[in-house]
């Protein structure tokens, strides 16, 4: 595919780099939104050297607490009109995917006069894109979204149900200050949900993407194989701080446009996931871990060859002699093998979610992102009857 590229986040890594962030601010203003989760970053004293760093470089905070994950609109409106009324000029999100993303739609609705929720796409006539939003600086504390360095945000609605995305160009943070000691305190199972969803943006490119794409594969493919090497000895132990940097790299790597510059980005297992926990309020990266094998099982019948290079290079399976859908089938079985390693859901019961709502699902998931017939984009397309029966698959 012909493609541009052009990412505009100025990204700063390292440990210790937090100490930065008084300085990196002020290019942007004299008084800033620190918009945090429900409290991980005041326990881990990671709050209280941000403002340290701020109040020493001049910078004046307004503060914007209690960021649910799966962000809720009212979260959104709320820490706009924090934002507004305390007259901040520059939004610092410090947290998980889940604070930033919801930093991020704050800094477009201070300037937006409308409902937030227009700015969310929800299969509404008008979708109001945002073309204008504060300076916002992500430093995250978990690695998984790769929200710190992409223009994307999902926010969920409760009184709908519905969890959806936006994309802009004025939500690519300035700056990313992403430290890794930061993820030093993430519990074990956060952290195996953060491989599982950095693997999965990788896998949606490399499976839906279109063919001819040797050195994309090869990225993708480097990508996943750091990811489960490093996530295992960051799983293991969460204190080693290199595991925790390699992990955080790969997440930013992940999804950050360079990955599927050219593939074409079509991200079903996510449409899906994104129905699951607007209904259930689930982690993210573990209804990815139980959507994606159950959906590589159904499209590896489309595209035998892919899986059968996924399973090849991913996990050195040989092919000794084996038609492609049979080592395409085997790769899937190692994969799944290595979510239950790191302690990863791989089945919809272990995440108590039955199948009575499975029609409501597979409706939400074609919602946004969908063909000229209304099925869910993605090699190959699924009709609503194919969700349910992936669904099925997974229970
Ligand atoms: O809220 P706090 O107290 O901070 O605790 C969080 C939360 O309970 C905790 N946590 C975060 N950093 C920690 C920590 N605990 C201890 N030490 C730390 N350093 O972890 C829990 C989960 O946090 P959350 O932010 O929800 O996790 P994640 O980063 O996985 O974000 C998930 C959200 O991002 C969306 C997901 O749909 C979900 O809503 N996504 C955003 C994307 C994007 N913007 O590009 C793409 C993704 O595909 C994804 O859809
Ligand atoms: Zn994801």
């Amino acid at each position: 595919m012909n493609f541009e590229f052009h990412n505009p986040t100025k990204l700063i890594f390292g440990a210790g780099t937090l100490s930065r962030l008084g300085p990196v601010t002020r290019e942007y203003g004299q008084k800033a939104l620190i918009v945090t989760g429900g409290g991980s970053v005041k326990r881990s004293g990671a709050f209280d050297r941000a403002v340290a760093s701020l109040t020493d470089a001049g910078v004046a905070h307004a503060e914007c607490t209690d960021v649910e994950p799966n962000p809720r609109i009212t979260s959104v409106v709320r820490g706009a009109r924090i934002a507004r009324e305390a007259g901040c000029e520059v939004i610092i999100a410090l947290g998980g995917g889940s604070t930033m993303d919801a930093a991020k739609v704050m800094a477009a609705a201070v300037l937006y006069a409308g409902d937030p929720w227009d700015m969310i796409g929800h299969g509404q006539e008008h979708w109001h894109i945002p073309t204008q939003a504060l300076p916002i600086i992500t430093v995250p504390t978990l690695a998984a979204t790769g929200s710190e360095m992409n223009c994307g945000a999902v926010i969920s609605n409760d009184a709908t149900k519905v969890k959806s995305f936006v994309q802009a160009e004025c939500l690519y943070p300035k700056v990313a200050l992403v430290d890794p000691e930061l993820t030093l305190t993430v519990p074990k199972d956060q952290t195996a949900y953060g491989v599982c969803d950095l693997i999965t943006h990788v896998t949606e490119g490399y499976f839906n993407g279109v063919d001819g794409t040797p050195i994309q594969d090869r990225f993708a493919e480097g990508v996943i194989i750091n990811a489960i090497e490093w996530g295992r000895r960051a799983v293991a132990d969460g204190r080693d701080l290199d595991a925790r940097a390699q992990v955080q790299w790969a997440s930013i790597v992940a999804l950050n446009g360079w990955v599927q510059a050219g593939v074409g980005m079509v991200p079903p297992v996510h449409m899906i996931e994104h129905a699951l926990s607007a209904h259930h309020d689930i982690p993210h990266g573990a209804g990815l871990a139980v959507v994606n094998p159950a959906w590589m099982r159904f499209a590896a019948r489309a595209r035998p060859e892919r899986f059968a290079q996924f399973a090849q290079r991913i996990f050195g399976l040989s092919p000794d002699g084996k038609d492609a859908l049979t080592l395409g089938l085997a790769g899937i079985a190692a994969y799944e093998g290595f979510l239950r390693e790191i302690g990863c859901p791989t089945r919809l019961s272990e995440l108590g979610i039955g199948d009575a709502l499975f029609e409501a699902y597979a409706k939400d998931a074609v919602l946004v992102v969908h063909d000229d017939q209304g099925r869910l984009l993605g090699r190959p397309p699924m009709t609503q009857d194919d969700i349910v029966a992936v669904l099925r698959a997974a229970l």
